[in-house]
Parts: structure tokens; sequence; C-alpha cells
């Protein structure tokens, strides 16, 4: 099976199983415990906060381990100091549910799936705490001008808070830089195993903890860390990135050169150099998806599916794309381990598959 779904998740990378192994099996002391056992447990965890730290461009004090994105997220979000909250239409849910609760004011973006810093401006409010815009978009990989919407939110007096989970480990990321007080990545998604994740504080930035319990990660997380898993991520967060841009590139060239009628979202924003949402009108994606996965290819629906039923993804919608075409759209994502050949291949399945499901198509004459 060839896999282009590294946006849903990604292989644990050997030198990651390695480290992942060698503490599960080795190192079963709590972090929190002053024996010997469980220093060698703080010390794995601390080694894995200095390397976050360094893949992220801050301080190790300023790294918050959590069971994953969906935590950092719930985190940043709902943790935050009490106010009014911003955040944008295209988001995972992890934060436009959580900002949701906070009664938040959700921002539009344009046909290729960009905020406009603008509109952030427009709605800030006096009370307004929290500004939370994603920096990359799991579905298109669209980037956000996350730099120009930190500096609103700056001169506002407003905490900045970006889901980086698509971002890092796909491209460079300087927190700092961006300007960003809260930042949430995810281990799954650059080959550390599921159920881990960090969330960057900006320190001096006060969170109410979501968790309580003992007095874990500087009071910030309370429950005993997952040692083996913060590991696991510590050695993740020192891969060098897959160089996934020229694959990328080709896929689309060829696509739009064999396919007709293809048509890629987001591809005149910048992105990150692993992800293509194309629409194929005329087809259903669950179909196509299923005509691969019968090929060897795994690929994903651009349309997320909830409790049995398919609904338009809420990304493509913000962006203004049809139902039909939506519903059209798969997303791939590339990532260590693919290679030309493996584009190319692909290329031509899903050719072959779009050719067929096409003639059966009473919507694609
Ligand atoms: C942009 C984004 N944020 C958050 C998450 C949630 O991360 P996790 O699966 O670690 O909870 C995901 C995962 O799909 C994501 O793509």
């Amino acid at each position: 099976m060839r896999y282009f779904d590294h946006n849903a998740t990604s292989p644990i990378a050997p030198e990651v199983l390695e480290v992942l192994t060698r503490v599960l099996a080795e190192v079963f002391g709590n972090p929190s415990s002053i024996h010997t056992p469980g220093q060698q447990a703080r010390k794995e965890v601390e080694a894995a906060r200095a390397a976050v730290a360094r893949l992220l461009g801050c301080g190790p004090k300023e790294v918050v381990f959590t069971s994953g994105g969906t935590e950092a997220d719930n985190l940043a979000v709902l943790g935050a100091p009490e106010g009014h909250v911003i955040t944008t239409a295209i988001e995972h849910p992890a934060v436009l549910e959580a900002a949701r609760r906070r009664g938040a004011t959700v921002v539009r973006v344009d046909g290729q799936g960009r905020v406009d810093p603008d509109d952030i401006r427009e709605a800030l409010r006096p009370d307004t705490a929290l500004i939370s815009v994603m920096h990359a978009n799991n579905e298109t990989g669209v980037l956000q001008p996350v730099e120009e919407i930190a500096a609103v939110a700056r001169e506002a007096g407003v905490l900045f808070h970006s889901d980086g989970v698509q971002a890092a480990g796909r491209i460079a990321v300087d927190v700092k830089a961006l300007g960003a007080d809260l930042y949430s990545i995810s281990g799954h998604k650059f080959h550390a195993p599921k159920g881990v994740g960090a969330l960057y504080v900006r320190d001096g930035v006060k969170l109410v903890s979501r968790q309580v319990g003992g007095r874990h990660e500087r009071e910030r997380r309370a429950g005993t860390e997952n040692v083996p898993g913060i590991a696991a991520m510590g050695a993740a967060a020192q891969l060098p990135r897959a160089e996934t841009a020229p694959l990328r590139d080709r896929l689309e060239e060829l696509a739009l050169e064999r396919i007709p009628d293809v048509v890629i979202h987001g591809r005149g924003a910048p992105r990150v150099p692993n992800t293509s949402n194309m629409a194929f009108p005329g087809i259903e994606a669950e179909a196509l998806v299923i005509a691969l996965d019968l090929a060897g290819f795994a690929v994903s629906t651009g349309a997320a599916c909830s409790s049995g039923a398919t609904r338009p993804s809420h990304v493509l919608e913000a962006m203004g794309v049809p139902p039909a075409l939506s519903k059209a759209s798969v997303r791939i994502s590339l990532g260590r381990g693919n290679t030309m050949a493996d584009v190319e291949a692909l290329v031509e399945a899903l050719e072959k598959a779009v050719a067929r499901l096409r003639k059966l198509s009473p919507a694609y004459a």
C-alpha cells in the first residue's frame, strides 16, 4: 500500500520507534519521583522538551506536553483568560468547537482559503482576549498570514494562538518570529506515536489549566507524563524534514495534464509543500478513495464524514466551493517515504479510476 494520507497521521519513523521501545522497556519510573528510576524518566522528558523547543524556536520552559493536538488546542482556547475570542471558519474542530463554546466571532476566508488580517482587526472588541488562527490548514495545506495576524493581536494587547499541527515538521517553524503566544503541535503528524502533543506557551502567558490534579508541567497540565510518547516525540522533532515540494508539484502538474477538469483548491495561495486537495468534477470522493485503496493507494476525502453522513467539508464550504465540487474532492498528503515513482503511479491510478467513475456518472457528461 502506498500511503498518501500524512495529514491524517504519519507512520512512526524507525529512529523514533527505537527510542519509543527503549523507553517503554527500560525507563519505567515516574518523572515526579526523586529516586533513580524517577530521575531517569525525568531525564527523558526534559531531553524531549529541549528537542521540541528547538523545533519551535522557543525555550524548554515554554513547552507543555499534552495528549495531542486536540488537547493542546483546547488548552489554548479554553484556558486563555476570560473575554471575547476571534477565530476563523477553516479551523480544525479542536479549535472551532472550543471557540464556539466561548461564543467566538468566526472570521471568513477568501476563495483561496486565506484569512485577511484586516478582517481580524475589524472583529476586535474592547473585551477581546484571544485570537486563534491556524498556521497550515489540514485539508488544503494553505498557510495563513500568521505573522501579520500576530501583529494585529500584539497591537491590540490580545493573546494570539496558532494551531501548528500541520505545519510543524513540514516547514520551518519559529514561534518567536511568528509572534505567537500559544502554538499547538501533535506528534503523530510528524512520525511520533498518536496520543502525544505539545502547546508552546510564551513565557509570561497565564493559562487556566483544563486538567487539574498534581502540579505537573508547571501546573499547566496535571497528570503523570506519557514518558515513552514524549521521548518519541522528542526524537521525531529531530528528524530532517521530508523534501515533498518537488513531489507535490509533479503530482499537480501530471494530474492537470492527464485528467480533464481537475480543480486544485488553494493552489494560488502559499501552502505547506506536502498537501494537494483536488476536485474531479462528476465523481464522488468516497468512491474514488475506495477505488484507489483497491489499487493500493491510500488517500483521503476532502469532506469529513461524521456519524455516517457525509457533509461537504466546512473548509471548502468557507472557501466558496460548491457542495458538488466539494464532494468530488480528495486530499493527497505526502511525506517521508513517498517517491517520484509513487507519485507517477498514483496519477496513473487516479487517471484510470476517475475515467471509470465518470463513465458511470450521470453528473459528468
Ligand atoms: C490542524 C489540526 N489541528 C488539530 C488536530 C488534532 O490533533 P490530534 O489528532 O493529535 O488530537 C489535527 C489532526 O487531525 C489537525 O489536523
